[in-house]
């Protein structure tokens, strides 16, 4: 791990765009579509902004789009991006970093509220974005539904992707939630490790930690394209909305 930029550093930076189907054709508008709706006219704020995949295509439709992240690496590829000078980005942890000003949405997509490790670093997280809604602010929030259904009987490794490329497997503690991404890559007869921590969460724990926080589920969808959420959906993308 980069000490400075936490998990994504240079190295993950230089091949993040393009190294999933989040990036595939037609995958980011979806979810521009439902944050400009939601923007309504508003700032937006992206906890983990990254190389701006989801702020870059938002701020082109006119939405005002401020970004914290951990990792200078990540943000500098953003910024070589047409538009990526003029989004303001605070450089630090999004549980706890401040920004001027209020928002009438905040989103945190592509799992990453699993980047907190902790149930109470995913609190607090929820309570600095309520800091920064305006009331009737809304905080959307795109991640997996925890797949231990899909775990062999009796294991705690699921293969999740594997190619003579890579090899990628998920470990899971169902005693504490933390959960581990492992990742090798192979090239010219080789092959190379990485791996990062993540904890995993429920809906329903979600839910309640919007409350504490002073919001509540305004709607959760199985997708960016409001599919119906059901026992069936592998992930899904929330919605919870800041008292008035
Ligand atoms: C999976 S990437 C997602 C980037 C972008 N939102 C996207 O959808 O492509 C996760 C991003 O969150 C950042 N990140 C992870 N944990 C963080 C934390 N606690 N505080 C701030 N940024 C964090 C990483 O540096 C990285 O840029």
């Amino acid at each position: 791990m980069d000490d400075e930029d936490g998990y994504f550093g240079e190295r993950v930076a230089a091949t993040y765009d393009g190294s999933t189907g989040v990036f595939a054709p037609g995958a980011v508008e979806p979810a521009v579509d439902v944050l400009a709706e939601l923007a309504g006219g508003g700032r937006a704020l992206e906890l983990g902004i990254g190389t701006g995949r989801i702020a870059l295509p938002l701020a082109r439709r006119g939405v005002p789009v401020h970004g914290i992240d951990l990792s200078r690496a990540m943000v500098a590829r953003m910024r070589a991006k047409p538009g990526g000078e003029e989004i303001g980005v605070t450089i630090g942890d999004f549980a706890t970093a401040r920004v001027d000003g209020t928002f009438s949405v905040a989103y945190l997509v592509f799992n990453t509220i699993m980047n907190l490790t902790t149930q109470e670093a995913q609190v607090a997280c929820f309570g600095n974005v309520a800091a920064h809604l305006e009331p009737g602010g809304c905080f959307v929030i795109e991640v997996r539904v925890p797949e231990l259904r899909r775990l062999p009987p009796g294991q705690n490794v699921l293969p999740w992707r594997v190619s003579p490329e890579e090899w990628v497997f998920y470990t899971y503690d169902t005693a504490t939630q933390a959960m581990r991404g492992n990742y090798v890559s192979f090239a010219n007869g080789g092959g190379e490790y990485s791996t990062i921590p993540f904890r995993y969460v429920w809906p329903a724990e979600l839910d309640l930690m919007a409350q504490l926080a002073g919001m509540r589920l305004r709607e959760r969808y199985g997708g960016w394209k409001r599919e119906p959420f059901t026992s069936e959906s592998t992930h899904h993308v929330s919605v919870w909305e800041k008292s008035a």
